[in-house]
C-alpha cells in the first residue's frame, strides 16, 4: 500500500514540476531559443538527423531546430514523461522519426507524445513494461492515445508483454498502415481491436502465443499479415466466411503462417484469398498435403512447404496444382522423391507457370531428379542436400532456361563437360561441398560460361596432383578477364586440397604437386634428361666395345680364378691336345699355336710334326686322337674345304661322345660362312662356341687364357669303362 502511495506521489510530484517546465518552454521562442543548440556531445548529427543510441543516456538530449530523426535506442531512461520530451522542443514542429527502442522506459508519464504534431514514425519495442504490473499498461494506452493527433503511420510495439489489445483502447490509428507487435505474449487474437485501424497495410505478430484466432471483422487494406511462430492448431485461421464463403480480408497478399502447429492444409479457411501472392507454411505440422490444396488461391505466386521433415509424410498427385504458381519451395521435407507413396511421380505435371523450384534437404536418391524434368520453365532450381551421387548429362538440358542452379551439400564425386551443355543462360552456379575430386578442364563449355555471374566449387575433394595445375591455370585464365573477375566465389580461401596427404588442407592456389613443379620446363626437362641417358648409354657401349676384349678376358679371369696355369697330364693320356688343321693354316699352327702351348709345356700333337712313318694314316689319326685328352679343331674356310679335317673331326666327335663336349675345343680363325659348312661343322657350331682369334695382343692374351682354360678341363671320368670300350676293341691294346 505504502509503495503505491508513494508511486501516486511521485506522479503527482512529477506532474507539477512538468507543469511549471512546460510553462517555461512555451514561452521561449524556437527562433530565439533554438539557435544557440549544438549537437548533443555524444550524439552523432546531420543537418536533420540525430543518433545517440548505444549511449545510455538517462535523458533526451536537446536538439537543434528542423531535427526530422533522432534515434536514442539502446539509452537508459527509465521514465519518460512530457518533460524530457520537451528538450525536443525546437523540432516539435518537424521531428517525423523517432526511435526509443530498448530505453529501459518502465513508466510513461501523462500524454507525453501529444506535442510531436508531425510523428509519422515510433519505435517503442523492448521497454520493461512489466506485465504484472497494470498501471504501466495504462500509462501506455494513454501514450498511444496522446498520438491520435500525428499523422503516425508505423508503430512498433515490440517485445514488450503485450497480451491484449487494451493498448488500443485511446489510440486511433487512423493514418497507420504499419503495425508490429513481435514477440509479444498475446495468446487470443481478434481482428476487431484494429477496426478503426482503417489504413493499416501490414501487420506483425510474429512470436506471440496465438492459438485462438477470429477474423471475421477482417481489415480490407491489409497486404502482409504476419503470423509466423505462434501456436495456431491443427487448422489454418479460417479467412473465409462459411456462411457467403468470402472473405473481408480483400487485399492480403502476403500470409506467412511459418512456425506454427498446422497439421491439415484445410483449404476452404483460405480458398476465398483471390489476391493472395505469397503463402508461407513452412514449419507447420503437416502431414499429407491433400489434392488442390491451393488450386483456388488464384493469384498465388510463390508457396513455402518446407522444414516439416519430422511430419510431412506424403505429397498427392494435384496436391500442388495451380496455374499461377511461380515458386515453390519444398525444402528440408525429408521426402523419399524415388518413392511415389511419398511423392507422386506426376506432382510436378500440374505447375505450368513454375520458374523456381527448392527441392534441398529431401532424398531425390540417384533416380528422383526425373520427375522434375517435365518442368521446362525453369530459371531457378536448387537442389542442395538431396543425396545426388551423380550429375546425368542429360538432366540439365530439360531446363533451358535455367539461370540459378544450386547443387551444393551433395555427393556427386564428377561429372562431365556434356552435363552443362545445352543451358546456355546460367548465370549462378553453386557446385561447393561435393565430392568431384577431378575436374574436368575446363569445367564448363564455353557457352555456359559466357553468362555466368558466379561459379562456386569450393569445398571439394581437390585432388593436388599434376592436373590441378591446368585446373589453376583455367581459373587464374578466366579471372583476368575483366568482366569475370568475381566469378568463382570464394577463391582462393574455400579451394584447398584434400589429397595427397602433404598437402591436405593446403589452398589450391598454393599447393606444389611434387613432380610438376616446373611445368613450363617440363617438356625441356625431359627432352634434356633423354638425350643425356642417351648420351651416356652410348659412351658406355663404344667404351665398351674398344675395350671389349679386356673386359672379357677381366671377367674370364675371375671365373677361372682357381684353375689358372698348366695342369699335368693324367697317366691316360700322352697328349694334351691333338690339333685338327687345314693344310693352309700350318703357318699360324705352327708359329703362334704350336709355339705358346709347348712354351706353357702343353702337350701337342701335329699330324705333319708328329706323325711315324709307315703307319696307315687314317689308323695314326684315330690312334693320336684317343692318346689326346683334347682335340683342337682350328676353323676356317681351308678348314671346310679339307677333307681329312672333316674326318679327323668325324672321329674327334666320336670320341667326345665318350668324353664330353669339352673334348673338342674348336677354334675359329677367321669368319666363315656357316651355310655353307658340312654338317658336322655346323653341328661343331651349335654345340659350342669356337674360340675367337685376333690380331690384337689384347684380344689374343684372352684366347691364350681361354685356349688354356679348355685344355685344362675336366673330361668325364667313366670314359675307361665304357667309352673307350665300346668304340672299337681293335684299339684297346693301344691305349695299354
Ligand atoms: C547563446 O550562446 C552565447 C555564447 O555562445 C551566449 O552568450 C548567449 O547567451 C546564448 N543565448 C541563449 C539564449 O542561450
Ligand atoms: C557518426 O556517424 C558516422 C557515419 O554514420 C560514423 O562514422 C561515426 O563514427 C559516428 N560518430 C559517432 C560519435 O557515433
Ligand atoms: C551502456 O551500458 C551497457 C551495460 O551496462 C554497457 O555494456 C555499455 O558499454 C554502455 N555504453 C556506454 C556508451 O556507456
Ligand atoms: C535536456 O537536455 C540537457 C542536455 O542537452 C540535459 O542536461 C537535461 O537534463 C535534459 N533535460 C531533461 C528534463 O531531461
Ligand atoms: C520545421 O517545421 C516548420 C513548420 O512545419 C517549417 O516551417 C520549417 O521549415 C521546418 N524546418 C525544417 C528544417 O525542415
Ligand atoms: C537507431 O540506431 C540503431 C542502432 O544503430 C539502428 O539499428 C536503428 O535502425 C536506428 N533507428 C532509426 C530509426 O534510425
Ligand atoms: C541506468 O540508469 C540507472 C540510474 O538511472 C543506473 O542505475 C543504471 O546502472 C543505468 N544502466 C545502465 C545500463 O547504464
Ligand atoms: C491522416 O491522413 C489523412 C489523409 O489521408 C489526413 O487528412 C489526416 O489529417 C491525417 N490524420 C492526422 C491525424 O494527421
Ligand atoms: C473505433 O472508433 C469508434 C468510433 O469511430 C469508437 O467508438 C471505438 O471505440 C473505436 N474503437 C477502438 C478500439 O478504438
Ligand atoms: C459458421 O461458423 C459459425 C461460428 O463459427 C458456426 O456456428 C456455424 O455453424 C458455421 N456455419 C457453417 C455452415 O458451417
Ligand atoms: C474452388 O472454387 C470453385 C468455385 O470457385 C469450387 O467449385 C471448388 O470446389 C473450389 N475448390 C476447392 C478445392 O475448394
Ligand atoms: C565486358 O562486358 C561489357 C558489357 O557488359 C562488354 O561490352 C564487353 O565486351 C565485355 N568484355 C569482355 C572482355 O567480354
Amino acid at each position: 500500500m505504502g509503495q503505491i502511495l508513494f508511486f501516486y506521489g511521485s506522479v503527482a510530484i512529477l506532474v507539477l514540476f512538468l507543469v511549471k517546465g512546460f510553462e517555461t518552454v512555451q514561452v521561449s521562442s524556437c527562433q530565439v531559443d533554438c539557435k544557440n543548440i549544438t549537437c548533443p556531445v555524444y550524439c552523432n548529427c546531420t543537418e536533420t538527423r540525430v543518433s545517440c543510441h548505444n549511449k545510455n543516456l538517462t535523458y533526451i538530449p536537446r536538439v537543434p531546430c528542423g531535427i526530422t530523426h533522432l534515434n536514442l535506442s539502446n539509452s537508459n531512461i527509465s521514465i519518460l514523461s512530457i518533460n524530457e520530451i520537451n528538450n525536443l522542443t525546437c523540432s516539435f514542429e518537424n521531428l517525423t522519426h523517432l526511435s526509443l527502442r530498448d530505453c529501459k522506459i518502465t513508466l510513461f508519464v501523462g500524454d507525453v507524445f501529444t506535442n510531436l504534431k508531425q510523428l509519422e514514425v515510433l519505435d517503442l519495442s523492448f521497454n520493461k513494461l512489466l506485465s504484472s504490473q497494470k498501471e504501466n499498461f495504462q500509462t501506455l494506452q494513454t501514450a498511444l492515445g496522446s498520438l491520435n493527433g500525428a499523422p503516425l503511420r508505423h508503430l512498433k510495439l515490440d517485445h514488450l508483454l503485450i497480451q491484449n489489445g487494451e493498448i488500443f483502447k485511446y489510440f486511433e490509428g487512423r493514418n497507420l498502415t504499419h503495425l508490429s507487435m513481435r514477440e509479444n505474449q498475446i495468446i487470443e487474437f481478434n481482428d476487431k481491436i484494429l477496426q478503426n485501424f482503417t489504413k493499416l497495410v501490414h501487420l506483425d505478430l510474429h512470436d506471440n502465443w496465438i492459438n485462438k484466432i477470429n477474423l471475421s471483422s477482417g481489415i480490407e487494406t491489409l497486404e502482409l499479415f504476419n503470423l509466423s511462430h505462434n501456436q495456431i492448431n491443427i487448422f489454418p485461421p479460417v479467412f473465409c466466411d462459411n456462411q457467403t464463403g468470402k472473405t473481408r480480408y480483400t487485399h492480403l497478399k502476403n500470409l506467412d503462417l511459418s512456425w506454427n502447429q498446422i497439421i491439415v492444409p484445410y483449404s476452404q479457411n483460405w480458398n476465398c484469398l483471390k489476391t493472395l501472392e505469397t503463402l508461407n507454411l513452412s514449419r507447420n505440422d503437416m502431414e499429407d498435403i491433400t489434392n488442390d490444396s491451393f488450386t483456388n488461391l488464384t493469384s498465388l505466386r510463390t508457396l513455402i512447404l518446407s522444414e516439416m521433415r519430422f511430419s510431412m509424410r506424403r505429397i498427392r498427385r494435384e496436391a500442388l496444382k495451380s496455374d499461377s504458381l511461380r515458386c515453390l519451395d519444398l525444402s528440408g521435407n525429408g521426402l523419399n522423391f524415388e518413392n511415389p507413396k511419398e511423392v507422386d511421380d506426376n506432382v510436378f505435371l500440374y505447375m505450368p507457370s513454375l520458374t523456381s523450384l527448392d527441392v534441398s534437404d529431401n532424398d531425390l536418391g540417384s533416380d528422383g531428379a526425373k520427375i522434375l524434368t517435365n518442368l521446362s520453365h525453369l530459371e531457378t532450381l536448387i537442389m542442395s542436400h538431396v543425396y545426388l551421387r551423380l550429375l546425368p548429362d542429360d538432366f540439365l538440358g530439360h531446363f533451358p532456361n535455367l539461370r540459378y542452379l544450386d547443387l551444393s551439400r551433395n555427393k556427386i564425386e564428377q561429372f562431365s563437360l556434356e552435363a552443362f551443355q545445352n543451358v546456355g543462360k546460367l548465370e549462378l552456379l553453386n557446385m561447393s561441398d561435393n565430392l568431384i575430386s577431378n575436374f574436368p578442364v575446363p569445367p564448363l563449355p564455353s557457352a555456359t560460361l559466357k553468362n555466368l555471374k558466379t561459379f562456386n566449387f569450393a569445398y571439394n575433394y581437390f585432388i593436388c596432383d599434376c592436373e590441378i595445375v591446368k585446373l589453376r591455370k583455367w581459373i587464374k585464365n578466366v579471372l583476368s578477364d575483366p568482366n569475370k573477375t568475381n566469378l568463382i566465389s570464394g577463391y582462393p580461401d574455400q579451394y584447398r586440397c584434400y589429397k595427397p596427404q602433404p598437402l591436405h588442407q593446403v589452398l589450391l592456389k598454393d599447393a606444389e604437386p611434387a613432380h610438376c613443379k616446373h611445368t613450363k620446363y617440363e617438356l625441356v626437362l625431359s627432352v634434356v634428361c633423354s638425350v643425356s641417358i642417351c648420351f651416356v648409354c652410348t659412351v658406355l657401349i663404344v667404351v665398351g666395345y674398344i675395350y671389349r676384349w679386356k673386359i672379357r678376358l677381366f671377367l674370364h679371369t675371375i671365373a677361372h680364378k682357381k684353375d689358372g696355369g698348366y695342369h699335368p697330364l693324367t697317366y691316360k693320356f700322352e697328349y694334351n691336345t691333338y690339333v685338327v688343321y687345314a693344310e693352309k693354316d700350318s703357318a699360324w699352327v705352327i708359329h703362334d699355336l704350336l709355339k705358346d702351348l709347348e712354351e706353357a709345356k702343353y702337350k701337342v700333337y701335329t699330324k705333319d710334326r708328329d706323325s711315324v712313318p709307315g703307319v696307315a694314316r687314317c689308323d695314326e689319326i684315330v690312334d693320336n686322337i684317343y692318346k689326346s685328352k683334347t682335340v683342337i679343331l682350328v676353323l676356317s674356310k681351308n678348314f671346310t674345304a679339307c677333307q681329312w679335317c672333316i674326318y679327323q673331326l668325324n672321329v674327334a666327335q666320336a670320341r667326345a661322345v665318350t668324353l664330353g663336349p669339352h673334348f673338342l675345343i674348336p677354334v675359329l680363325l677367321e669368319g666363315i660362312d656357316t651355310k655353307h659348312m658340312k654338317k658336322s661343322v655346323q653341328h661343331l657350331f651349335r654345340t659350342s662356341t669356337p674360340i675367337e682369334w685376333a690380331r690384337q695382343s689384347t684380344k689374343n692374351k684372352l684366347f691364350w687364357t681361354e685356349l688354356k682354360t679348355a685344355l685344362n678341363a675336366e673330361l668325364n671320368d667313366d670314359f675307361e669303362e665304357t667309352g673307350y670300350q665300346s668304340y672299337n676293341g681293335e684299339y684297346a691294346s693301344i691305349v695299354t
